[in-house]
């Protein structure tokens, strides 16, 4: 077995955490690679539930090794108390959890910059998670900002933060918003804070090479969804990282050619947080039936996510962007009580079809989604184990979307605990994970 990256293929929240939490148990180690406090990854143990951020959900396997790598950024504030609850439900963080020494720290000035921008008048707003990830990111490629190691060294962290907190009042007070805010006090907190993360951080691209060449393996956890990537999403309504699979190698120093297979989870229909276009979205009763039934609501923020049909277009992207070997599908169980369920199989603008997806949301924004309509099943589904139990017309569902996707779907997730999935035999998935 290799080592595999598992992401989302749509735009978040398509059920990664389950996924990974469920198959880090056949990997050694599960790394994190990009965005930050903006991810909520829920993960169901029993009648447990955990909302992971910025620890990867492997963590919640006892002796598992997580690591939150270079590509991330870090709010130690954030972390600490990811970390603190983690503890105080009995999972043991210490001695397993290691930080990138290069992942970019998160500043409570982020958060105000990113206020300051979202609410603009004349600008995009984005309708962000509010976390202050986008500035973090801006300040990582322009190439002023402060790393973890650099916070873990006492007299280079107070210059380079005075420097950084200068240039932002200096934004701030030509824009007119300026606020007097007590900096020393921040910085005092981040010291502190530093000294609570230090013995986590280590060279984190060291530590998985090294354990990739004795042979040990690595699961990479994506965050957000192919849809928010930095680049390759529906710009600018997007987070500011490389959720793609490249992302996996830039964000933890692992190099392509020790990474075997990328797995990309969908939902059997479509959501997305915040704002941007999103040809399939259901206005109707059908998207409502899907919030409902799906507990649509965003699990870092709690608002409601906007809910649509499956777009085979999008997907064919996504996999193309990606390299798809195979998709686990969740959420099937949330379409059982349709009469039919509808399947965007292209894009028109008026009358012309559309083969690729635009690369402007205005172009996006005028997209008609060309449907094909399936009968639904109507019966249960939720909790299934075996492909074979499920209703025929929900097997022709899944076989409709591999067929008209071109990837196949090696698991089918069913409910939201670990055993309520399918794992189909004979799958590239399960030769992948096996
Ligand atoms: P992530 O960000 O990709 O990890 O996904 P989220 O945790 O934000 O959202 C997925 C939600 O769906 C969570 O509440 C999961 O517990 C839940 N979930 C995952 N898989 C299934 C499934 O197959 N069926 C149902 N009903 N819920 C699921
Ligand atoms: P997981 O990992 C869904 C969305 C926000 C907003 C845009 C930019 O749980 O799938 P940001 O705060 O990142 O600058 O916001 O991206 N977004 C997500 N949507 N799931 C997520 O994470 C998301 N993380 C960010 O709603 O539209
Ligand atoms: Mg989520």
């Amino acid at each position: 077995m290799g080592n595999i990256i598992i992401l989302g293929s749509q735009w978040g929240d398509e059920g990664k955490g389950k996924i990974v939490d469920l198959f880090s148990e056949r990997f050694d180690i599960v790394a994190r690679y990009q965005g930050g406090h903006n991810a909520g990854h829920t993960v169901f143990i029993g009648d447990r539930k955990f909302v992971l951020k910025l620890v990867p959900s492997g963590i919640l396997r006892p002796g598992k090794t997580a690591v939150i790598g270079n590509g991330v950024v870090i709010d130690p504030a954030a972390l600490l108390a990811e970390i603190g609850a983690l503890e105080a439900a009995g999972v043991q963080v210490n001695g397993n959890l290691f930080i990138s020494n290069r992942a970019h720290v998160l500043f409570p000035a982020h958060r105000m910059m990113e206020k300051l921008t979202e609410d603009r008048p004349g600008r995009v707003s984005i309708g962000t998670t509010s976390r202050g990830i986008g500035p973090c990111y801006e300040d990582k490629f322009g190439r002023r900002g402060i790393r973890v190691a650099d916070l873990l060294d006492t007299g280079a962290f107070r210059a380079q933060f005075d420097v950084l907190m200068d240039e932002k009042a200096a934004i701030a007070k030509a824009r007119g918003i300026y606020q007097e805010q007590d900096l020393r006090r921040t910085r005092d907190e981040y010291e502190a804070l530093a000294g609570r993360i230090r013995p986590m951080v280590c060279d984190t691209a060291v530590l998985l090479n090294r354990a990739i060449a004795e042979g040990r393996t690595v699961l990479f956890e994506g965050a957000q969804g192919t849809m928010l990537d930095i680049d390759h999403g529906t710009y600018p309504f997007v987070t500011s990282s490389s959720a793609g699979a490249g992302g996996a190698c830039t964000g933890t120093g692992v190099a392509p050619t020790r990474i075997h297979g990328v797995v990309g989870v969908a939902k059997a229909y479509i959501t997305r947080v915040g704002g941007g276009p999103f040809p399939t979205e259901a206005r109707d009763g059908a998207g409502e039936t899907i919030r409902r039934r799906g507990n649509e609501f965003g699990a870092v923020t709690g608002r409601p996510r906007r809910c649509g049909w499956f777009d085979v277009p999008l997907v064919r992207y996504t996999s193309a962007i990606n390299g798809l070997d195979s998709m686990v599908v969740t959420k099937l169980d949330v379409l059982d009580e349709f009469d039919n369920v509808q399947v965007c199989v292209g894009y028109r603008i008026g009358q012309r079809e559309v083969a690729e997806i635009p690369p402007t949301v205005a172009e996006l924004a005028r997209v008609e989604p060309v449907y094909e309509c399936l009968p639904g099943w109507k019966a249960s589904t939720f909790g299934v184990t075996s492909y074979d139990a499920l209703p025929a017309r929900a097997r022709e569902y899944l076989a409709y979307l591999e067929s008209r996707t071109g990837v196949e779907i090696g698991c089918i997730s069913t409910g939201p605990e670990r055993n309520q999935t399918i794992v189909r035999a004979g799958s590239r998935f399960t030769k992948l994970l096996a």
